[in-house]
This record gives structure tokens, C-alpha cells and sequence, in this order.
């Protein structure tokens, strides 16, 4: 339950993706969510206020000029009463309305009347969504200040197949936990600086193919994202990933477990964390081949692989080292493997995970840790990678506030 106490208020407009908000009230409700719905006019035709009341267990709102709702200035207590608001599904009309400022219906009034963070999701026919207005009113939106969800890419129900699909209830609900979770962020790291690793190394073998993993990066992007919100400035050194890095951070792309040790020496003197979260290879080809290499007669194909630098090791050995996050994903032991590798490694800290479970770790979007100290360990439930992201890097703020000042203790004592 992530949305426990949150005020969601969900404006669904008249396209046809409207008949999946049911399940989404039921699905925000069931993170422990209060919702509260708008529908615009169009949206009564796709989807009936009765089932929304029902499933939502509040009235359900429709009209701005109402004299019974007005009697309590109802437009403008549902902007006070959101937390988030969420449009979805967000028409190419109504996306239209909201980046020029039209408060002639009740949705249109409570955007503008509210100073909760206002989440969109568009659903349209792709053709309607590729139209140079709807682009142009989709960055006015963003220049606003509100968030576009989506939309996805796949089939539509008007037959055609690209992007216009709303997100589904599930990954709306995601985003809505993660906007909740920044929205109430702490400032517990202003002015710190962090360097954090992401995402997978790549290995060449010759100059058209690859040695790699599966990790998408997720884990380590919404790390830099929370600790961005948190206040901190951070260097976000990534591998491969298709993922779009917060623009506050100085992103820096490498391709191996070479080019990234050389890109982490380079900021870590300023840094006053280090956080390793990238998958980075064990090995590299020895000799990479300078031409494609061509199949031969034989079955077999022998590659010599050496050892890469151990970065986390690397870091966590200079004679001022950062305070030291390290990441394990394994697939047995987990526990056991990840405190011997906080010992041997001398880590002030490592989240391990069990990247067994399809559901959780490589690529997927949620996960669950267990946080370990030299002193501790502690459990972090299944969650979104953001939710885990905040949980983390507060418990990480925490105990470098608590081993400087054992340091400082023992300094004076000495
Ligand atoms: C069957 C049908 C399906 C529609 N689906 C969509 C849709 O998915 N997305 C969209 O932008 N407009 C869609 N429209 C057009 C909108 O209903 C229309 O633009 C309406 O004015 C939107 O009003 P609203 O934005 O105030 O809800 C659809 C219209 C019909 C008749």
C-alpha cells in the first residue's frame, strides 16, 4: 500500500480508453488511495458515473455550473483536496484546452485552480497523436509544468497500430506512486554531491558484437532521479540504457567496465557518495578483434576473457574514499554473498538483490532489498524502484550521518 492517505483526483475525458477506469480507481484505491473523480461531458458517453461512484465510493463530479455542488465552491475545494490529479485518458481536445488555459468546464477550472502536480496521460488514434498541434500542445503542457504519462505504442481500437494507447491502469498507478513519493521527498541531501553507476557494460569482441547483461538500468536512473529531488548533485555514469537520464545530473556515457572506472576516477574526488549500481562485466575480451571476425569450419569458437577492474573495490580503497553504496544482484545465498562482499570490499553499505525472481531486479519495474551494515540489515518489501530509491537513499543519509560522527568520536578519543 504506497498511496495510503493520498488524495488522487482522477479527470477522465471522452475518449476510449475510458472504459478501463474503473479498474483504475479500484487499483489506486487498493494502494490504499482516496479518489475522487471528474468526468467531462464527452467522458459520460464512454463510461457511466454510476460505476465510478460505486467503485470509487464518492460522488462522482460533472458539471462546473451546479448549483448544489457550488454551494460549497465544489470546483475549487476538489482543487484544494487533490494531492495528484491524473488525467486519463487525456483527449487530443482536451490536451488542447489545457496548454491554452480553458477553464469552460469543471476540469479545465480545477487545473488551473490547483497546486497539486497535475499528471496527463494521452489516448488517442495515432494519427491524432503524430499531428504537429497535438505535438506542439503536448510541449506547451510540459513547459507548464505538467507531466506526460505515455502513451504507449500497439494496437488501437479503431484497428491501427503506434502510439496513442494509454498507459495501462497498472503503470498509471505507478506513476502516480511515484509523483507522490517526489512530491513529498526530503531535502536530506541538498548540496551533497553523488556519483552513482547505472545500467549494463558492454565488452566488444570484435567491432560488431558484444558481451553484455540484462540490466536495464532502471534501478540506478531512478536512484539519480530521487537523489536530484533530494537536493544532491549527481554525476550519473551510464552504460548502454535506453532510459532518459534527469536533466538536473551530469550525464556521462561509457560503453565498458573500462571507460567507466577511467569516467568514476574523474569525479570522485568531490563526490561525498559513491553509489554502485551498474551491472559491470567481470570480464573483457582479451584481444578485441579489429576487423569482423568470420565463422570458421569449426564447432567451436574460444574467446580469452580477462578480468575487468573491480570499480566498487577501486573506489572504496582510495585513501579518501566516498561513503560506499554497493549493489549485489544474485541469484542464490543472497545474503551471505552480499555481507562477505561488504567485508572483503570494506563498503559502508550494499543493497542486495535476488535477481532470480523474473518479477523483480533485471528490467522489471519493481524490486525488493536487503539493506546491509557492518552493524545491520534490514529488509526493504517489494515496491516500485522509486519508492525503493527514497527508502534507500534515506537510510543511506542516516548512517553516513551516524559512521562520520563514530568517526569523529573515535578521532578525538585516539
Ligand atoms: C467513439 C469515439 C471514440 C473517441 N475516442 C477518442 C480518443 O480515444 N481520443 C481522443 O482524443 N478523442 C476521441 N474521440 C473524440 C472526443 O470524444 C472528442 O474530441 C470530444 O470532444 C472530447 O471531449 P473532452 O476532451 O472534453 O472529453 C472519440 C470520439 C468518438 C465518437
Amino acid at each position: 500500500m504506497q498511496l495510503v492517505q493520498k488524495n488522487i483526483l482522477l479527470a477522465i475525458t471522452g475518449g476510449i480508453a475510458a472504459y478501463k477506469t474503473p479498474d483504475l480507481v479500484r487499483k489506486l484505491k487498493a494502494e490504499g488511495a482516496n479518489v475522487r473523480v471528474i468526468l467531462t461531458q464527452s467522458a459520460m458517453h464512454f463510461v457511466s458515473s454510476l460505476s465510478l461512484q460505486a467503485v470509487s465510493g464518492e460522488k462522482v463530479s460533472t458539471d462546473l455550473l451546479n448549483e448544489e455542488a457550488e454551494l460549497g465552491m465544489g470546483h475549487i475545494e476538489l482543487a484544494r483536496w487533490a494531492d495528484i490529479m491524473l488525467v486519463a485518458p487525456a483527449t487530443a481536445n482536451t490536451i488542447a484546452k489545457l496548454s491554452s488555459g480553458f477553464a469552460d468546464d469543471l476540469l479545465g477550472t480545477v487545473v488551473l485552480a490547483t497546486k497539486a502536480p497535475i499528471l496527463v496521460a494521452p489516448a488517442m488514434n495515432q494519427q491524432m497523436w503524430a499531428a504537429k498541434v497535438t505535438h506542439q500542445n503536448c510541449l506547451k503542457l510540459a513547459d507548464l509544468g505538467m507531466k506526460l504519462i505515455g502513451p504507449a505504442s500497439g494496437e488501437q481500437a479503431c484497428g491501427d497500430v503506434g502510439y496513442g494507447r494509454m498507459l495501462e491502469p497498472e503503470e498509471l498507478v505507478l506513476e502516480v506512486i511515484k509523483h507522490s513519493s517526489m512530491k513529498d521527498t526530503p531535502k536530506l541531501l541538498k548540496g551533497k554531491r553523488i556519483t552513482i553507476t547505472a545500467g549494463p557494460t558492454r565488452e566488444a569482441i570484435d567491432p560488431v558484437r558484444y558481451i553484455s547483461n540484462h540490466s536495464s538500468g532502471k534501478m540506478g536512473y531512478a536512484l539519480a532521479e530521487t537523489a536530484v529531488k533530494m537536493g544532491a548533485y549527481v554525476t550519473l555514469v551510464s552504460g548502454p540504457v535506453t532510459l532518459k537520464a534527469p536533466k538536473q545530473c551530469n550525464l556521462i556515457k561509457v560503453e565498458s567496465a573500462e571507460e567507466m572506472l577511467e569516467a568514476v576516477l574523474n569525479d570522485i574526488d568531490r563526490a561525498d557518495f559513491f553509489i554502485a549500481c551498474a551491472a559491470v562485466a567481470d570480464y573483457r575480451v582479451d584481444n578485441i578483434a579489429t576487423q569482423k571476425m568470420k565463422k570458421n569450419k569449426d564447432d567451436a569458437l574460444q574467446l580469452k576473457l580477462v578480468q575487468n577492474p573491480d570499480i566498487l573495490k577501486t573506489v572504496a580503497s582510495l585513501p579518501r574514499p566516498p561513503f560506499t553504496l554497493g549493489f549485489a544482484a544474485e541469484t542464490e545465498n543472497v545474503v551471505n554473498y552480499a555481507r562477505k562482499k561488504l567485508t572483503t570490499k570494506k563498503l559502508n553499505m550494499i543493497a542486495a538483490n535476488d535477481v532470480s525472481n523474473p518479477e523483480l531486479g533485471f528490467n522489471s519495474e519493481q524490486n525488493a532489498l536487503i539493506v546491509l551494515t557492518r552493524e545491520n540489515e534490514r529488509k526493504l518489501g517489494q515496491a516500485s524502484k522509486h519508492s525503493l530509491s527514497l527508502e534507500l537513499l534515506k537510510m543511506m543519509e542516516t548512517e553516513y550521518r551516524f559512521q562520520n560522527k563514530t568517526n569523529n568520536l573515535q578521532d578525538a578519543v585516539k
